[in-house]
């Protein structure tokens, strides 16, 4: 009885946001009992090669914890773990935020699959983070290279074995999978023992993945959405409709005086994933977290679906000879 009120009076203050440490966002379950923010904060620059100089992640994520985000997304290979760890340190020296307030992920890069290679990929990024531990460390790709970027034999269930004991010591609090297919998760199952309890995979409007969310609300496995905006803003010129200008959009977005981006963020939620948009803008950052006090009719829905064409904005067809490349070889 007691342990049953206490959880309701949880639920009541993280919805109405009585603690601004709850962020904005309403909070989904995780299979292991963890909690993870339904919104996030991308940090990928879309570079990887160059260390980056500069602190506009680090702004932008200042930015993102001011407006309400409580869920900051980074990757060892986007080089962009410092600038994250310094507006973490600033806005908890500020007061704004506890550690336990922010779920943070960060991911496993491709050339350390081998087992042994896992524990010190992450010790590395917690380094450079500046944490004791992550909340969430993603296998970024089931594809694993040597460290010359050839192609390497490593199964990714080696790999998950290695995540698993990282768990267990602590150094993260949920593991999980990014850019795996249903085969693939399905291996995981049967093979390595542990559910992930999140899978990072591209949605958007082009890309909305039926059979796959399906099959992880079914396994209970929650879907983080990468590059949610996909082409809106025409970021492969040759990629099918819908832009931020389609008439159609402009319409649902007018009517609900919320923005293109915004309707889009919305029906993502809706379907019942966790968006992780990148901007660099201010504005733009406090834009897109502003989807909590409207929803969308079967009918606005309905034309959201009918963009899904099954194009990819992200498909590594250099990774294609791997064995375990997870999507189409063709695009
Ligand atoms: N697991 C994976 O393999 C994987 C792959 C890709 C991405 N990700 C993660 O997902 C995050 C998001 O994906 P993404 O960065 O590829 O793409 P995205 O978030 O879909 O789009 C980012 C682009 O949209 C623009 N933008 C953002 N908000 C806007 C708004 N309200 N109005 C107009 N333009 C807006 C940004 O411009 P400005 O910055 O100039 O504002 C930027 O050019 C990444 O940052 C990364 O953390 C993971
Ligand atoms: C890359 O490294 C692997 C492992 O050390 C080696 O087997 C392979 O021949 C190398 N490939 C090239 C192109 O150097």
């Amino acid at each position: 009885m007691v342990v049953y009120k206490y959880s309701f009076v949880f639920v009541f203050a993280a919805v109405i946001h009585l603690s601004p440490s709850a962020g904005l966002a309403p909070v989904l379950k995780l299979n292991n009992g963890k909690e993870i923010p339904g919104f996030g904060i991308g940090t990928w620059l879309g570079t990887n090669s160059n260390e980056l100089k500069g602190d506009e992640v680090q702004k932008s994520v200042e930015w993102a914890i001011d407006a309400g985000y409580r869920h900051i997304d980074t990757a060892a290979i986007y080089s962009t773990e410092d600038q994250v760890g310094r507006a973490i340190k600033k806005k908890i020296a500020e007061g704004v935020v506890k550690r336990e307030d922010l779920f943070v992920t960060t991911k496993l890069w491709n050339t350390n699959h081998k087992k042994e290679a896992v524990l010190p990929a992450l010790r590395k990024s917690l380094k450079n983070l500046d944490l004791d531990y992550v909340n969430l460390y993603l296998i970024h790709w089931p594809i694993a290279l040597h460290e010359n970027a050839s192609i390497s034999q490593t199964d990714y269930v080696e790999t998950w074995q290695a995540m698993t004991d990282v768990l267990n010591q602590g150094l993260t609090k949920s593991i999980g999978v990014s850019n795996f297919n249903i085969q693939q998760l399905e291996r995981l199952k049967s093979e390595g023992g542990v559910t992930p309890s999140v899978l990072q995979v591209e949605i958007n409007l082009n890309l909305q993945q039926s059979a796959l969310l399906d099959y992880c609300k079914a396994q209970g496995i929650v879907v983080v959405a990468y590059t949610p905006f996909g082409n809106l803003f025409n970021r492969q010129p040759s990629a099918p409709a819908p832009r931020a200008d389609d008439q159609r959009l402009v319409a649902i977005a007018q009517k609900y005086k919320k923005t293109v981006p915004q309707i889009v963020l919305r029906y993502l939620v809706e379907l019942g994933v966790i968006p992780i948009p990148k901007s660099l803008h201010k504005d733009r950052v406090e834009e897109n977290i502003q989807i909590y006090d409207f929803s969308l009719t079967p009918d606005e829905i309905q034309l959201l679906k009918s963009f899904d064409n099954g194009y990819r904005t992200l498909s590594p067809l250099f990774w294609a000879h791997s064995p375990y490349f997870p999507f189409e070889s063709k695009n």
